[in-house]
């Protein structure tokens, strides 16, 4: 039987790529960069199934050049905010992501971003490191406790709920703001609110976990900002398109933020030079989903929505 070809765009890992060589005929681009809107046009007279990242952008100024020969792009991300989903429809190419398998690397991320930010470990660090720690003092790098604070979650999606029930493990009394309120079993106790205002008023901690669309483009801006308790501590491990960066930094100069802890910024790769000074932003390159574990399981997870795809069947996470 003749193998579907399939163009891998980044360097997955190695049980991933094993098994895709295993199963399809398979080209990956193992010098690592992103693909170009040139390559993938390119690649869809090539290849009958492509696996992407979120590197990768499949604009609608993109599909409209894709060859018939593309019949699916399988995304190895949960977020599909790079690919023009109706563009792709309108073109009978089938979609899929990899939901599920990444939340709880996500939310230990976001729980790292709000100790990290919350207990100054970009300063603490510095100060070891560089020798300057000369003096102790209990007046020294006080910061804000989480045990007992008000955790706000905008998005109580999976990676959501997983940041839930690792921040109840640091008994933080958790709120969340969703387009549905949860069932009692799914929420365990969370409190709901129906507008992200209420929300905001009693977030000691703040942590967004909701698709990056046009609806939530800079949701956090500087009237957001304000809502929030004075002091509060911002997270983002989504997507940096839902905060309004100017902003951010403003409500940092000015305290309404303490400190807040990206792993997503507007400019990626890059993020925000602006950014670097202040030691209470605690910033990482986008890896909220960097664990071995988890990147076989994303891995492992498009390749199973290929499987189903060219065994004629509907893909289990087909969008
Ligand atoms: C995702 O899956 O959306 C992560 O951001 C990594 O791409």
């Amino acid at each position: 039987m003749i193998k579907p070809r399939l163009w891998i765009t980044r360097r997955l890992s190695e049980a991933t790529i094993e098994r895709a060589d295993r199963d399809y005929d398979l080209v990956v681009n193992f010098e690592d960069l992103p693909g170009t809107a040139d390559q993938i046009i390119a690649a869809s007279a090539e290849f009958d199934a492509i696996i992407p990242c979120h590197s990768e952008l499949f604009s609608a100024n993109v599909v409209a050049k894709l060859n018939p020969r593309l019949k699916i792009v399988a995304n190895h991300s949960v977020g599909v905010d790079h690919c023009d989903l109706d563009a792709l429809k309108s073109r009978n190419i089938a979609v899929t992501n990899t939901p599920d398998v990444l939340s709880d690397a996500t939310a230990e991320i976001a729980m790292l971003l709000m100790l990290g930010a919350a207990r100054h470990a970009i300063s603490g660090d510095q100060i070891v490191r560089d020798g300057l720690w000369t003096n102790w003092s209990p007046s020294f790098m006080v910061g804000k406790q989480l045990t007992g604070a008000c955790l706000g979650i905008i998005g109580m999606g999976r990676v959501g709920r997983a940041l839930a029930v690792k921040a109840r493990g640091f008994e933080m009394e958790i709120h969340y703001h969703n387009r549905t309120q949860l069932d009692d079993n799914d929420a365990c106790g969370a409190i709901f609110h129906n507008t992200i205002e209420s929300l905001l008023e009693v977030s000691e901690f703040l942590s967004l976990h909701c698709p990056a669309t046009q609806q939530t483009n800079k949701m956090m801006n500087k009237t957001r900002f304000e809502m929030l308790p004075k002091g509060a501590v911002i997270v983002n491990t989504a997507r940096g398109g839902l905060i309004d960066e100017n902003a951010l930094l403003e409500a940092i100069i000015s305290g309404q933020i303490s400190a807040a802890g990206l792993d997503c910024f507007q400019v990626e790769p890059g993020g925000n030079p602006n950014f670097a000074k202040y030691k209470n932003i605690f910033m990482l390159p986008h890896i909220g989903s960097a664990t071995s574990k988890t990147r076989d399981a994303m891995g492992f997870r498009a390749l199973d929505n290929l499987d189903a795809f060219f065994a004629g069947k509907v893909p289990a996470d087909l969008l």
